[in-house]
């Protein structure tokens, strides 16, 4: 699903409004009444009548949103308390109409600070069953103070369950900063598109559960502006897993090289061969030193583990011949699980980005190798998948880790177009970005998934699809989805605190069949 900016959903909302004749005051009311569905929806469900909303006004069109919503919550006999935290002299527009008519209706206004004390707020928030944010929507930016921090801060200490009209306040829509004072939605009823805001880190974690609703803008009003961010959702990646075809054998589906282990890590490459397996993989090769063969073939009996007889404990460049040898009958490679950081090893990654024409991807030792010269990227001659956590990256880069983590789709869209990869910037809501700036923004996965291994698992998914036929990108894409998804199914039986990488492989041939 195509994710946007404030901004550029004001420029979609101006293009309905000019270019397709539809009112501003239509779109407000159609936004007012997927609220008011929700509102209906959460009281009925939790709350047999009467039932009691706060409802808490700012002065932008998100202000306008709600008081088309209260007026309808008003009409349909539900008590609300309407807070206003501006004098109505600051209203314009489609807000100030809205203003004006819930007045007509009869709606009774509370002023805070006129005719309403902010004690008099804490107490109606403490009696409702739920309190309806609209104080700022996605003109918001930087800090909320004064006043108006008080009320978001007893909002969130006080409220038993708030919704957020468009976009919790105090996001800001287009990086997902937080304000230091912002409300903490359990629900947010976004229209249309959802906002880049609300699905990055830390305005992800202020959202709560994400609604996105249709008010009725066409679609030409919305591809409008090209789409340069998606919130990759189980549409988006059900139609990038390669087809399985009745008559495939097993040479049809990829032939995947693991290039990794060395003492002591051998559960890596065993990690990211399963994970090939589970993901579909027709054949997958472990080359591995000469220690860990047997571990090798006995946690992953499906795989075909290649003896690197000249590599004792970890992969010296003695075996460089028969790891090329290697790579010429693969479809893909995944490079660098479990490694090690052996000076020898740049070497070794070196000359087969020289030597092979494969896409790759690379993770983990193999990202900390070549972060001693990145210009090592130039030297692969296909499609190449970087799987870095933020530590990784920040090793690739020079960045802080606290700067990378504040602007990770920025670093990661950067990183793609420097080097010509895709890169997938993981932690919590995963980044994917291509080297033309597109960048995707992945839904699944949870916190049991901050577990060893786990990065392990998803180098060998993303190979995986590489091998069946996807591109590096929408490899990266559906790799990274399944790959949450899979943890997500494991944790719905092993919580998030027991969860093991073993489990998120176990789960990928769920996930895969959740999703197509
Ligand atoms: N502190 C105080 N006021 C602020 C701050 C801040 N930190 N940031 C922005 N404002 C002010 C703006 O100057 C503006 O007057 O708040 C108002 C922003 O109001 P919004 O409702 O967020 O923005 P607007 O563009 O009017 O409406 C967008 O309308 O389509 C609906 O709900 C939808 O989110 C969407 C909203």
């Amino acid at each position: 699903m195509k994710a946007v900016t404030g901004k550029e959903m004001g420029m979609i909302d101006k293009y309905c409004i000019d270019n397709i004749g539809i009112p501003g005051i239509v779109l407000m009311e159609n936004a007012a009444l997927k609220v008011v569905e929700h509102v209906n929806l959460y009281l009925e469900k939790e709350h047999p009548l009467p039932i009691h909303a706060v409802i808490i006004a700012g002065k932008g069109n998100n202000a306008g949103d709600a008081f088309a919503a209260a007026r309808h919550l008003f009409i349909q006999g539900k008590k609300i308390e309407l807070y206003c935290l501006f004098g109505k002299e600051v209203l314009t527009g489609d807000a100030k109409l809205n203003f004006e008519i819930m007045e007509t209706v009869g709606v009774p206004v509370k002023y805070l600070g006129v005719n309403a004390t902010k004690e008099e707020l804490c107490s109606d928030i403490e009696k409702a069953e739920l309190v309806l944010d609209g104080i700022f929507g996605t003109g918001f930016r930087g800090e909320i103070q004064g006043i108006i921090r008080q009320v978001a801060d007893a909002v969130n200490r006080y409220s038993r369950h708030t919704i957020s009209i468009d976009i919790a306040s105090g996001i800001d829509s287009a990086t997902g900063r937080t304000s230091e004072a912002c409300i903490k939605a359990d629900k947010t009823v976004t229209f249309q598109c959802p906002k880049i805001g609300q699905l990055v880190y830390p305005g992800a974690d202020y959202t709560g559960e994400l609604i996105v609703e249709s008010i009725g803008m066409p679609r030409q009003a919305v591809e409008y502006i090209p789409e340069t961010t998606t919130w990759v959702d189980r549409e988006v990646v059900r139609s990038l897993i390669p087809s399985r075809k009745a008559e495939y054998n097993k040479g049809n589906c990829g032939k995947v090289a693991v290039v990794s282990g060395s003492t002591g890590m051998a559960g890596s490459g065993c990690l990211t061969a399963k994970a090939s397996l589970r993901t579909g993989s027709g054949l997958v090769y472990m080359a591995v030193p000469s220690k860990l063969i047997n571990v090798c073939q006995t946690v992953v009996p499906e795989a075909v583990a290649v003896n690197l007889t000249d590599s004792i404990d970890i992969i010296s460049e003695k075996s460089l011949n028969e790891i090329t040898e290697l790579l010429r009958k693969c479809d893909v490679a995944a490079i660098g699980p479990g490694l090690s950081s052996e000076k020898g090893l740049y070497n070794i990654i070196k000359r087969l980005a020289e030597t092979s024409d494969l896409p790759v991807v690379l993770d983990a030792d193999a990202l900390n190798i070549i972060a001693q010269n990145t210009e090592m990227f130039g030297a692969f001659k296909n499609q190449v998948v970087v799987t870095p956590h933020p530590g990784e990256m920040s090793r690739l880069t020079g960045l802080d880790i606290s700067y990378i983590q504040d602007n990770r789709t920025e670093v990661a869209k950067k990183f793609a177009a420097l080097w010509g990869v895709t890169v997938v910037l993981k932690g919590a809501r995963t980044v994917i970005a291509d080297k033309k700036g597109h960048v995707y923004i992945n839904s699944t996965g949870n916190a049991g998934m901050a577990t060893a291994g786990s990065g392990d698992s998803l180098t060998g998914i993303i190979a995986s699809l590489v091998g069946q036929g996807a591109t590096a990108v929408y490899a990266a894409v559906a790799g990274v989805y399944l790959h949450g998804l899979a943890g997500d199914i494991a944790a719905r039986c092993k919580g998030e605190y027991g969860l093991n990488a073993m489990d998120i492989v176990e789960n990928i041939p769920a996930a895969i069949i959740e999703t197509i």
